[in-house]
């Protein structure tokens, strides 16, 4: 599943019928639900010479939280836009509920609700202001307004904000102002993108027990993207790596973990090893692969961590070179990102954050 990535592979489930569950006959049944909640069909977005969604293909299955996990860049928010019908498709299709964004996005967007990556209430407002308005652009009936807000606000812990004006929010908690915004009219499908970048580590897993709360609640299926793989990890019960556009694995993060060869990672931090260290770490038995962080700091992959340890510190004693720390873990999605792009995801990050840091003030020579 993982290595092939060809539209009928993921999962083959891109050859299923779009829309309706077949008869034996072979006939789609009247008034079937879809059998996916989404469907992308090698789908391309070009700005210009450039493509910034490649031919991916993935399904998402109602009531599934699925992510979508890639470095700065690697076209996430494209595809939600392309999904929710934000940006004409330049080729292959997405299907909201059987409903092909394209040829029917008023019935595609009735089913959705999209969390945007910038944060968009009107800050002027109260909380409370922000999902009314919310509510009555999407027609809520007055009464069922009332009823859902009241509700929405005690889901995202912001009862006692509802008077509150929107600018004296923390950045967690307008996110989660925003969550209950995109849920006002019961959407079936959420899309969610970067809900949690930029928030404190405490905001975040408020964030996702949040998500988790909402989703025990309502019968919903949630796409969320996201650069932060512990949140994919715990959140989703599908990942899809996206890079430069390209669908580069698709699985349950448990899945993904395995197809990664070494089952442990060990770090290890030794103390001046000499040039031909990395070398004679690879010699050892079970090692896959290492990465070299610099400061004598190993990242070593390996099918077995307990013997890798073992042999590790023999071979140290015997070179007479210290060992400054070590610990030996699972693998990780960083894993298995930088398995499939050969990159290390939190690289990619730096990379991208270091032009847009604005200097301290006061630091500059
Ligand atoms: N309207 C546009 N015109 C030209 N290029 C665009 C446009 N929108 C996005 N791009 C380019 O397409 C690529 C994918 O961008 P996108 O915003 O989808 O990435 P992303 O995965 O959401 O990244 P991030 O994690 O930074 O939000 C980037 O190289 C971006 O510069
Ligand atoms: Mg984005």
């Amino acid at each position: 599943m993982i290595s092939d990535l060809s539209p009928k592979a993921n999962g083959g489930e891109t050859s299923v019928p779009s829309s309706g569950t077949s008869t034996p006959g072979g006939g789609p049944v009247p008034g079937a639900a879809a059998p996916y909640a989404i469907e992308v069909e090698r789908i391309v977005k070009k700005f210009g010479d450039f493509t910034a969604v490649d031919d991916i293909s993935f399904n998402v299955k109602e009531e599934e939280i699925f992510g979508l996990l890639g470095p700065n860049g690697a076209g996430k928010s494209t595809l939600i836009r392309m999904m929710t019908t934000l940006i004409p498709i330049t080729a292959g299709k997405a299907r909201i509920a059987g409903h092909d964004v394209a040829k029917e996005p008023d019935q595609a967007r009735r089913m959705i609700g999209v969390i945007p990556q910038a944060l968009t209430s009107d800050l002027d407002l109260t909380v409370e202001e922000n999902l009314h308005i919310y509510a009555k652009l999407y027609d809520v009936p007055k009464k069922e307004r009332e009823r859902s807000i009241a509700e929405l606000l005690e889901l995202v812990d912001l009862a006692k904000w509802r008077h509150a004006q929107t600018k004296t929010l923390s950045g967690g908690m307008r996110r989660r102002l925003e969550i209950a915004r995109g849920l006002v009219h019961h959407p079936r499908i959420f899309f969610l993108d970067e809900p949690t970048t930029g928030l404190d580590p405490v905001s975040r897993v408020a964030v996702w027990e949040m998500l988790g709360n909402i989703k025990s609640q309502r019968q919903l299926t949630i796409l969320i993207t996201t650069h932060y793989m512990d949140e994919a990890d715990r959140l989703c019960e599908r990942i899809a790596i996206v890079d430069h556009g390209k669908l580069v694995a698709l699985d349950a993060p448990i899945a993904l973990k395995a197809s990664v060869p070494g089952s442990n990672v060990i770090e290890v931090q030794f103390e001046n090893p000499p040039t031909d260290w990395e070398e004679r770490l690879h010699n050892l038995d079970d090692v896959t692969s290492i990465q070299h962080e610099g400061a004598g700091m190993y990242r070593i992959l390996t099918g077995n961590g307990s013997r890798t340890t073992t042999e590790l510190v023999e071979i140290a004693v015997h070179a007479g070179v210290g060992v400054k720390s070590l610990s030996v873990q699972n693998t990780t999605l960083d894993d298995v990102f930088v398995h499939y792009t050969g990159r290390q995801l939190r690289d990619e990050l730096q990379k991208a954050y270091a032009f847009v840091m604005p200097p301290r003030p006061g630091l500059q020579p």
